[in-house]
């Protein structure tokens, strides 16, 4: 027999059975459904609309089936459906049929949103535990690179030198964004919706300040309507963790071609990397790889989502039940990622003799040249020119900037002194971005304090 099953007079056909059931994966709810119904409860007891004797009964038997679901005793039902009602009918089974009035004064409706509020509350605040770490991972790894330079690129061209601090301090301002997306959503997720009953509000008279106090939520749902059928938390979600793991995939990226031999910048763990089944010399960068592989799918829940609802008419819709698995394995794949990212980029062996070899040669310097000619009062479209024709001299020729004399420099303008060597020097070029968020030493430094501090404050 349903928990429903008074108004029907034949028995549910057993595929429509196994197609409308969520209890394959809501039972991961289940601790914060058996906290929201001891929650529930206790309020029915204090507002006097169950007795004091029933509100022990039903708290001491969702208490027991609590402990019983821990030690790993009860097996659910696919015909109960979900989590809730295989909780209620386990409750009945427990204390008998006053199991029956916990379910009182609410409906799954406003119980499933209670539920996932609950479940996306306590997740969001462990997201934001595993972008601060992977944060001070990038601080550790910044710290000791200070003064590695490196090729910064745009379009994967050779583009200025940049301090390899700067460029992983890049990422942690990304990440810092990221926790401030969580933090700030975190407000709509911590909003109690229970009291919403299937739709218009219940006539029993319920205490949801209580309730909400119990379960230390901030603030109520103003519109049962919308209660119940509010999923914007949920979407918010998605699109924060979308973008965390694009920043993890562009991480992931950039660590999977500088792990190459053709870029040769770092090496990772072995612990952290995996082999060939074929050919002996591989080792593959795997962890990064599926990071970027996985971005897509959590990407793919959010529009996945986001579609589900669009042309979704008031109230809850049976449609709903499908914003759960993608938000599930959303949280899985993403603190999965979190957790693999910290220890990786701890475990990284960077090669700086080789990424300051790669900052050397090239033309990273070419600007440098053009700034000097402009410091000096030739325009700097004139400037650009002018060392446009010394970088195609230098590629002709297989010359360097460094390496040519100043005569030679003084063939393409006559205002090249002899300061115009130690003005391009690698380090020369970095400290010359001697600006606020700019990569030389003395700024990189006062970054990385800041963002040290920042990360101590949280
Ligand atoms: N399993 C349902 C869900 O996840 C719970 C709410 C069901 N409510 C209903 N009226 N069928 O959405």
């Amino acid at each position: 027999m349903k928990l429903w099953g008074g108004r029907f007079t034949k028995p549910t056909n057993q595929l429509v059975e196994e197609y409308t059931a969520s209890i394959g994966f809501d039972q991961l709810l289940v601790e914060e459904d058996i906290r929201g119904s001891l929650a529930h409860v206790k309020m029915l007891g204090a507002s006097g609309i169950l007795s004091p004797d029933e509100m022990e009964i039903i708290s001491n038997g969702l208490t027991t089936i609590r402990d019983r679901v821990r030690a790993g005793e009860v097996e659910f039902s696919v015909s109960l459906e979900d989590i809730h009602m295989n909780i209620e009918q386990l409750l009945i089974e427990e204390v008998g049929p006053v199991g029956g009035k916990l379910h009182t004064g609410r409906s799954r409706n406003d119980q499933v949103a209670l539920d996932m509020h609950l479940y996306v509350r306590a997740r969001t605040l462990e997201m934001i535990q595993g972008l601060l770490a992977v944060q001070k991972a990038l601080v550790m790894q910044a710290e000791a690179h200070v003064d590695t330079l490196l090729p910064g690129y745009t379009h994967l061209q050779r583009a200025q030198p940049v301090r390899l601090a700067h460029h992983l301090l890049a990422y942690a301002e990304m990440f810092g964004r990221d926790v401030e997306r969580f933090m700030d959503s975190y407000k709509r997720v911590n909003m109690m919706p229970l009291g919403a009953g299937a739709i218009a509000g219940t006539p029993f008279p319920i205490d949801r300040e209580q309730v909400a106090a119990e379960l230390e939520f901030d603030r109520l749902y103003e519109n049962s309507m919308d209660a119940v059928s509010d999923r914007d938390y949920l979407v918010e979600f998605l699109a924060n963790a979308s973008l965390v793991m694009v920043h993890l995939s562009r991480l992931s990226e950039e660590l999977i071609l500088w792990s190459s031999e053709e870029f040769g910048y770092v090496e990772l763990d072995d612990a952290f990397c995996t082999g060939s089944s074929m050919m002996p010399q591989k080792k593959n960068p795997d962890v990064p790889e599926l990071i970027r592989g996985k971005t897509g799918r959590v990407m793919g829940h959010w529009v996945a989502l986001l579609t589900t609802l669009k042309a979704l008419p008031l109230t809850y819709n049976k449609d709903m039940q499908e914003d759960k698995e993608g938000v599930f394995d959303t949280v899985a794949t993403l603190s999965g990622a979190l957790a693999l990212t910290a220890p990786m980029l701890e475990g990284m062996n960077v090669k700086t003799d080789r990424m300051r070899q790669h900052a050397e040669e090239g033309f990273a310097a070419a600007t440098d040249v053009a700034d000097y000619l402009a410091a000096k009062g030739v325009p700097f479209r004139e400037a650009h020119a002018v060392v446009g024709r010394l970088v195609l001299h230098c590629i002709q020729e297989g010359e360097t900037l460094s390496g040519l004399s100043l005569d030679a420099y003084r063939k393409f303008h006559p205002a090249f002194e002899a300061d115009i060597h130690q003005r391009i020097h690698v380090e020369a070029v970095a400290d010359a971005r001697d600006v606020r968020g700019g990569t030389a030493r003395n700024r990189v430094l006062s970054a990385l304090k800041q963002k040290k501090e920042q990360l101590d404050e949280t």
